[in-house]
Order: structure tokens, then sequence, then C-alpha cells
């Protein structure tokens, strides 16, 4: 176990800020002096997230508003930021958006675009981050908020949890290549969380009740993001036991496809 790292006065991108998870983070990072820059399409919201922000802290925030699914707007974006508030040393990739709907009804263009959100901008943003993360000689971290579902299958989650899975290898690949840098790399596994995710996620409307005895809450999981990058940990799974069914799956895959297919089949 890492010493615990302070994220006082680290200046950190983080996506998603506008709603959920992303929301709860900019108030508890806020509260640990982070110096931030808030990130979403939401310009109203963005506004109201920094302004309720500012409740916690003299330190400067920022906003950056920033649409995943416009690859071209992303380096000028980020030129933006790395002139005007300089580079970040943590990037938080906590935008991400799904839709529970069996594969063979999917449109395509609903696919690309939950790749282009959960990967390929995600990927787009750390690419230009860490590479000035790399010339500026800082050591940084970057925490890519995953889920279980790109851990464990699980029926009408063919798409999002195969943005999830790759966003996963992705980072395991991400840390091997920029260890020597001194940049560390986070992957957030978080199982149900109580957020605005499933108003488009959930076509039935009934998820969220269905799992509302293990479902968490958006500030909880901020909190455990929060310790697991001020104690550089490699990956964080959430509820914690998670781990042991991600074990379990691994080692008797028919049998967690079987439970996947019948009593953990709530969509
Ligand atoms: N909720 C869950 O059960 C759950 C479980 C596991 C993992 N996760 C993951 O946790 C992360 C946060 O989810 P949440 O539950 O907090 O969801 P949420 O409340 O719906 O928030 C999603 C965030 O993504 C941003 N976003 C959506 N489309 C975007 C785009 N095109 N460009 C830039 N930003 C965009 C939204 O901001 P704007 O609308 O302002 O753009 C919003 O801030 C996601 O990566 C999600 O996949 C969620």
């Amino acid at each position: 176990m890492f010493r615990k790292e302070s994220v006082a006065n680290q200046l950190i991108f983080l996506t998603g800020a506008t709603s959920g998870v992303g929301e709860q983070l900019a108030y508890l990072l806020a509260k640990k002096q982070a110096r931030l820059i808030l990130s979403g399409r939401n310009q109203t919201k963005l506004a109201e997230v920094k302004a309720n922000c500012r409740e916690y802290t003299l330190q400067p925030i920022y906003t950056a508003c920033l649409d995943l699914t416009q690859p071209k707007t992303i380096q000028p974006t980020m030129e933006h930021v790395y002139e005007n508030y300089g580079v970040p040393s943590i990037l938080i990739n906590c935008a991400g958006i799904g839709l529970f709907r069996s594969f063979v009804d999917m449109d395509f263009e609903q696919v690309e675009q939950i790749y282009q959100i959960n990967l390929f901008g995600t990927m787009a943003l750390t690419k230009t981050v860490t590479k000035e993360m790399i010339q500026s000689k800082q050591s940084g971290i970057v925490v890519n908020i995953a889920s279980q579902g790109g851990k464990m299958p699980s029926p009408k989650s063919s798409i999002y949890g195969s943005s999830k899975a790759a966003l996963i290898a992705f980072s395991d690949t991400l840390r091997l290549e920029l260890a020597p840098y001194n940049i560390q790399v986070l992957t957030v596994n978080p199982g149900p969380i109580v957020t605005n995710f499933f108003e488009q996620a959930d076509e039935t409307g009934n998820y969220l009740e269905a799992v509302k005895d293990y479902a968490l809450e958006p500030e909880e999981v901020a909190i455990e993001i929060v310790e697991g990058i001020e104690f550089r940990k490699r990956e964080v799974n959430l509820p914690s036991y998670m781990q042991l069914a991600n074990l379990g799956y691994r080692l008797f895959p028919r049998v967690g496809d079987y439970l996947s297919q019948t009593v953990f089949n709530k969509k």
C-alpha cells in the first residue's frame, strides 16, 4: 500500500462533471482543495456545479465545455486549457453513457455514440493530456471510470459492457506504457449507482428498483475514487466484494453465465 498523497493544489481535469458521480467528485475534490477544470456539454449545469464548488474552496475552478462525440474539438479545447490553466496532473475520465438493449435491436448509430463517448473520445482526451504530462516532465494520474459491466457480462449490455471492457484493457496497457514517465493509471469498476445514467440507459425504467438493495450512491463512489487516487491504487472495484465475484466468473465461467442469465438478470 502506498503512502497517502494529498490532492490539494493538484490541477485536475474532470469529465462528466455535470451529473452523478462526476458532480460528486467535483464537490469532494473542491473540499480537498484541488484546482479543478470541470468538463461536460451542459454549460448551465457546469456553471451550477462550479458555483456549488465555490462553497468549499478558494482554489481556482475552471470549466471546459467538451463534447466527446466531436473528436476534432478535443485538441483545440485542450490547447486552450494548457495555455490558460496549465497541464493537468490528474485526468479523470468519468463521462459515459449506456443503453440496455439486445444487440440485434441496436441501431448502429447508437453503437457508435456509446463507443465514441466511452472509448474513442476518452482515448483522444487521454492521448493529448498524457502527451502534455510527458512533455512537461510532470508525474500524473489517469483515472478511467469503467464498470463491472466491463468485467462480467449481462444480457442487454453487449455494447455498453464491451465499451467498458475495452476501456479496462486500454487502461491496463496504458499503465505499462506510462509507468516510465511516473504517470499512473487507476481503473474504477462500479456496480449500479443511483444517478441519471439510467434515464437514458434503462428503457424499461425498472432496473434501479430491481437492484436497489445493492445499488451505490454517487457520493460513496466519489469517496472511493478519491481514496484510489490518494493511495495510488491500480484498480477499485465497487462494491468491494465484486472482486471475488470477478474471480469466480474467471474460474467458473459457465456458472457465471448461468447466474447472469437467471438470478442477476435484472435489465
Ligand atoms: N450509474 C451507474 O450505474 C454506473 C455504473 C458503473 C459505471 N458507471 C460509469 O460511471 C460514469 C459516470 O456515470 P454517472 O452514473 O455519473 O452518469 P450520469 O449521471 O448520466 O453522468 C454522465 C456524465 O457524462 C457526460 N456526458 C454524456 N455525454 C457526453 C458527451 N457526448 N460528451 C461529454 N460528456 C458527456 C454528462 O455530461 P453532459 O450531459 O453535460 O455532457 C454527465 O456529466 C460513466 O462513465 C458510467 O459509464 C455508471
